[in-house]
């Protein structure tokens, strides 16, 4: 889960990150004309959208006085920002900024570690500075079981080249990020920029924090962080099914079991639908091993609710979970969802498959297609699609 700007500030601050003196959020241009009055000082607008580059969209603003914060506010809300509409602004003290850096942890995957980058040039430009100057941007990596110290904190700032008279405010910052990371099971922490004001005071006036789900149920406060408006509703409601679901752009809603038979029965998806004029997955949809009735109803239920689906394909192979049990579950969920109004190509293979293509040949139900080969069902499911478009 991404979390907006001021949440991730909330996160930092309470880890002992300093944030500056303070930030409230609103939704409308008035309450941010009154969040000014009430810090009596400049202050910058920023639109809270998930999205970057939100600087240069026109949705970071300075503004002098309460009139001007009002004004500002009402420039911000309801720009569109790489498709997020602004619907609230984070008002917040301007800092005196005398220099920007660039600060973050992350999990490198590929390097099976964690990862600090840093930058003594940050600030809107540091994706342009990584990829023209990809020396300026220093790459540490962070030994898990070793984690961030002030030692380690002052050699990710030296290999990024911090000025020397800043290094000790900064580390103590570099440790506090580290252990914001750590303590919230973050995948990503980020700080563009992390300044120096003309006081020698280091701040972060921005955050990023990507909070890993898988350690959710470590931290029930997570919950709270939950933008539920800004969720997809097909996506709220099988998480709250806890079924393995993401939304796509497509029209062949996917069921499968097992997340890489999920994933190439996507790529088989696509590959057919192209000849049908470019039909595509509508989603993913895992219903994992123990794929029960219950589970193939709630999958089914959810893949023929999205209104973009013209057709479904469940593409199953039984291992532990033999094919006939997960033909039961089809025959059954067919019996609990009151009505399938799209066609549902079915391909069951592996493990007792004859037994299982019996039952569902049996059950004769209605607007069911069970065909053997994979290609074969990816096919006949985009063309339904296509037909149905
Ligand atoms: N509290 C603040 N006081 C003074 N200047 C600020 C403050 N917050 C942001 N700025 C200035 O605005 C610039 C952009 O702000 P910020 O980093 O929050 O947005 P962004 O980087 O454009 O957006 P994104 O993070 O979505 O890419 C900063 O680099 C900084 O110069
Ligand atoms: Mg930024």
């Amino acid at each position: 889960m991404d979390l907006y700007e001021f949440q991730a500030k909330d996160l930092f601050a309470a880890h002992g990150v300093p944030v500056g003196p303070g930030q409230r959020v609103v939704t409308d241009a008035v309450g941010a004309g009154e969040a000014a009055a009430e810090f009596g000082v400049p202050v910058v607008i920023k639109a809270q959208v998930k999205a970057g580059g939100r600087g240069k969209a026109g949705g970071v603003r300075v503004a002098a006085d309460p009139d001007e914060a009002r004004a500002r506010a009402e420039d911000i809300l309801g720009l569109d920002i790489k498709g997020h509409t602004v619907r609230r602004v984070l008002v917040t003290p301007a800092a005196a900024i005398a220099e920007e850096y660039y600060l973050s942890f992350l999990l490198d995957r590929a390097n099976r570690t964690f990862l600090a980058m840093a930058s003594a040039e940050g600030g809107v430009e540091i994706e342009q500075l990584a990829v023209e100057r990809p020396e300026a941007l220093a790459r540490v990596p962070v030994d898990p079981n070793e984690g961030v110290d002030l030692a380690k904190a002052r050699e990710i700032l030296a290999a990024a080249r911090f000025p020397e008279d800043i290094r000790d405010q900064a580390a103590a910052v570099v440790v506090a990020l580290w252990e914001t990371f750590v303590a919230e099971d973050a995948t990503l922490v980020e700080v563009n920029p992390l300044v120096r004001d003309r006081d020698d005071a280091v701040l972060a006036l921005d955050g990023k924090v990507t909070l890993d789900d898988n350690a959710a149920f470590r931290h029930p406060d997570h919950a709270d962080l939950v933008d539920a408006e800004a969720e997809d509703p097909l996506e709220a409601r099988a998480k709250a099914k806890h079924l393995n679901y993401v939304k796509l752009d497509g029209e062949v809603g996917v069921i499968g079991n097992g997340a890489g038979l999920v994933m190439s029965t996507l790529d088989v998806v696509a590959y057919a639908g192209a000849e049908f004029g470019g039909v595509e997955p509508a989603n993913f949809l895992d219903i994992g091993g123990g794929a029960s009735a219950e589970i193939m109803a709630d999958g089914l239920e959810i893949v023929l609710s999205d209104p973009d689906v013209k057709s479904v394909f469940v593409n199953v192979f039984g291992g532990i979970t033999a094919c006939d049990a997960v033909a039961d579950g089809i025959v059954r969920a067919f019996e609990l969802l009151a009505s399938v109004n799209k066609p549902v190509v079915v391909r069951l293979d592996g493990n007792n498959a004859a037994e299982g293509r019996r039952i569902l040949d049996g059950a004769a139900l209605p607007g069911l297609l069970r065909l053997d080969s994979m290609d074969e069902a990816a096919r006949t499911a985009a063309r339904f699609a296509a037909k149905g478009a």
